[in-house]
């Protein structure tokens, strides 16, 4: 991009601004209200960034509908400015090796001599500042435009990886990136197409709008964590290095990315880079490329930065990971709450690491703005280094026959019209009895999070609904052993087993019960919080809105749904019926706080993954796991609680099941994750 900001004319600037602000707006308003982003990342970053460059050129055009001055779609209330003494820059970017190394030979030509460059991971987050006086957490604040950012000191204070107080007194302001690791980001996106809401184009956006929450409580719910990698003013550190600053972070207490090295030389540089460039799919968390920075910190300083960018650091970019297939198919499925989704069914490609062949298409809208048609070329790539998403259309390649997609009108199970409720970008079928609906329904009813009932999966649920057996979750309690034996692969050992699990449900405390019934916006966290502060779902139900809402400050929202639900009489039945089938319906849980502490299934388990998976990478199941408190070991024994087995699985396998520990595979393994991101 040519530089301009030498122009010497404010009406030239002017009219660009304008032009870049018009542009730049149209697609935040498609991004974030229509949730169809029209471009693609990096052409937004240039655009952005070079209106950036002349705001910081031209204060004086600095307007408050300005995209710099906004995040997301609407203009920030709520969050006070805070002004970065020293700017927050920016990194210049580059594409290739050559690039790459016009950038090191212009620092040695400045310099005079070789340099040492610290070669580090760019972590695809959001820059973050820290102020600590003598020790102490004061403020968290965003970039913003570098110049001015918000204050988000509540939300931060919320991020369990950085520190409230620091292993010395020092008065010191950090920076680094705040990002959302792959999984959790994988989860928020499910779980927001679930509830029929836009879901995030990759972790940065989903980390930006986390942050953007006035309501801390989100925040804390999103699992975003850090790495710290700069420092405003590396005076009150030791170190002189950027390596040994690294270091010195991670002894005062904040999480430092542990993969970085010391180059001497070129070779040095695109070995790294070739490293992390093949082992990008095994991260926990989104690179989007390497940061090369000079290495010496008073080098640093002396080299100095341009109007944006240092002259001591540069990114290389890595290209898109992108793979062409061709669309087979379109399904439309629809969930437990009714939204109905679309998703491309392709011919199967290698992609970063997994065979991938469906995407989500995730609403009607994004299926327009995409204009994908059956029998198209697409390509693929992977949000945020984990979430297969189609980023365009080869058009050259469209078959001249080939139709626009036809969004339904009726619902793919009952037939039922579907609707948009509200302003809501997601399908739904309303009809309470649509089939998929009920047994999506009977499926989270028995889920582990909820009812716990171990081997009533969808597979055995469809055929129970289908023969009839079961209409609502009433029903599950009234099945007999010989009912169980009609379906297929159902012989004696397993229908008395699974007529064991419901039994044993019955005496679940009221909470798991009130998570089972799908009531709106009551996950199981919120579910808890009711079940301990009423006791009986008799007490709930002649509860007033008022009191549910002041329970931990829950809101109208949930206590509306809540109200809502049982107001209906079909609700008040179901209720009767469960209770005449003996299913417990009072409070038997521990304290909240102690509740709250083991809340993800996983934690305090042995886990051993074996075979190969699909949808993640090994090395994202194993962070995942342990983020979530398991121990994952690479041995089978008597220990271990739990093996997840993928295809291909070998030895550990038979070991398993010789030493009878409970095996899943990888769709369970998903499921459990993700009821877990819900709890
Ligand atoms: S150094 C003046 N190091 O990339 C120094 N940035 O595209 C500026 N980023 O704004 C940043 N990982 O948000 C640096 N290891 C890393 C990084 C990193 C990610 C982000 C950062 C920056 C953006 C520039």
């Amino acid at each position: 991009m040519a530089d301009k900001t030498n122009a010497t004319d404010v009406t030239q600037a002017t009219e660009e601004v304008t032009a870049l602000r018009t542009q730049l707006n149209e697609w935040r308003r498609q991004y974030y209200d229509e949730d169809a982003p029209n471009v693609e990342d990096d052409v937004y970053d240039r655009q952005y960034a070079r209106l950036v460059e002349l705001e910081q050129a031209y204060p004086q055009l600095v307007t408050p509908d300005s995209p710099t001055q906004l995040v997301g779609g609407t203009v920030r209330a709520g969050f006070t400015k805070v002004t970065h003494a020293i700017p927050m820059l920016s990194l210049g970017d580059v594409f290739s090796q050559a690039e790459l190394k016009e950038f090191t030979e212009r620092v040695e030509q400045n310099v005079g001599e070789p340099v040492d460059y610290n070669c580090e991971l760019k972590i695809d987050g959001l820059a973050l500042s820290l102020r600590y006086e003598e020790g102490v957490l004061v403020q968290g604040a965003t970039r913003g435009n570098g110049t001015i950012g918000e204050d988000i000191t509540a939300n931060i204070k919320t991020i369990k990886s950085i520190p409230q107080k620091l292993t010395r007194p020092l008065t010191i302001e950090v920076r680094g990136e705040c990002y959302m690791p792959k999984a959790a980001f994988a989860a928020l996106n499910e779980r927001r197409e679930a509830a029929g809401e836009p879901v995030f184009a990759n972790p940065r956006n989903a980390a930006a709008g986390t942050l953007r929450q006035l309501d801390s409580r989100v925040v804390a719910e999103r699992q975003l964590s850090t790495f710290m990698y700069n420092v405003a003013d590396y005076e009150p550190l030791t170190a002189r290095t950027q390596s040994e600053m690294l270091t010195e972070l991670a002894d005062l207490g904040f999480a430092t990315n542990p993969d970085f090295k010391v180059a001497h030389s070129m070779a040095d540089i695109f070995s790294y880079i070739d490293r992390y460039q093949n082992q990008r799919a095994d991260l926990a968390y989104g690179i989007d490329g390497i940061v090369i920075k000079a290495n010496s910190l008073p080098l640093q300083r002396s080299l100095g930065a341009t109007v944006k960018v240092p002259r001591w650091a540069i990114a290389f970019k890595f290209p898109p990971d992108e793979q062409p297939t061709l669309l087979l198919e379109v399904e439309w499925t629809v969930g437990r709450t009714g939204v109905v989704t679309p998703t491309a069914v392709m011919e199967p490609v290698q992609l970063a690491g997994t065979t991938v062949a469906r995407a989500s298409l995730h609403n009607p809208d994004y299926v327009a703005a995409k204009d994908v048609r059956i029998g198209d070329t697409v390509l693929l790539h992977k949000a945020g280094d984990i979430i297969p998403e189609i980023s365009a259309v080869d058009m050259t390649k469209r078959p001249k026959d080939a139709e626009p997609l036809v969004i339904p009108t009726t619902c793919p199970s009952c037939e039922a019209p579907l609707v948009h409720l509200e302003d809501e970008v997601a399908l739904r079928c309303i009809n309470p009895k649509c089939p998929a609906q009920v047994q999506e329904g009977l499926v989270h009813f028995a889920s582990r999070n909820a009812m716990n009932i171990d081997g009533l999966g969808p597979r055995i649920i469809a055929q129970l609904y289908t023969n009839h057996l079961v209409t609502d979750v009433a029903d599950l309690y009234r099945l007999t052993t010989e009912q169980l034996l009609t379906l297929d692969k159902v012989k004696d050992k397993s229908a008395e087993k699974l007529l064991t699990a419901i039994d044993r449900s019955r005496d679940n405390s009221l909470e798991r019960l009130l998570f089972g019934l799908g009531i709106r916006h009551v996950g199981a966290k919120v579910a808890r919080l009711i079940a301990q502060h009423f006791g009986s779902i008799e007490a709930l139900m002649g509860a007033a809105q008022e009191e549910i809402a002041e329970i931990d400050s829950m809101g109208d929202v949930i206590a509306d749904a809540v109200v809502q639900y049982f107001a209906s009489e079909e609700v008040h039945t179901l209720i009767t019926e469960l209770q005449e089938v003996k299913v417990n319906t009072t409070y038997q849980g521990p304290s909240v706080e102690v509740a709250e502490e083991s809340n993800s299934w996983f934690a305090g388990k042995r886990v051993v993954l074996t075979g190969k998976l699909t949808s993640f990478t090994r090395g994202d199941a194993t962070q995942w796991l342990q983020a979530n408190g398991a121990t994952v070991t690479g041995s089978v024994s008597k220990k271990t609680d739990l093996v997840i087995a993928g295809s291909d699985a070998g030895s550990k396998l038979q070991k398993a099941q010789q030493l009878d520990i409970t095996v899943w595979d990888e769709a369970q393994f998903s499921e459990t994750m993700r009821e877990d991101a819900q709890a």
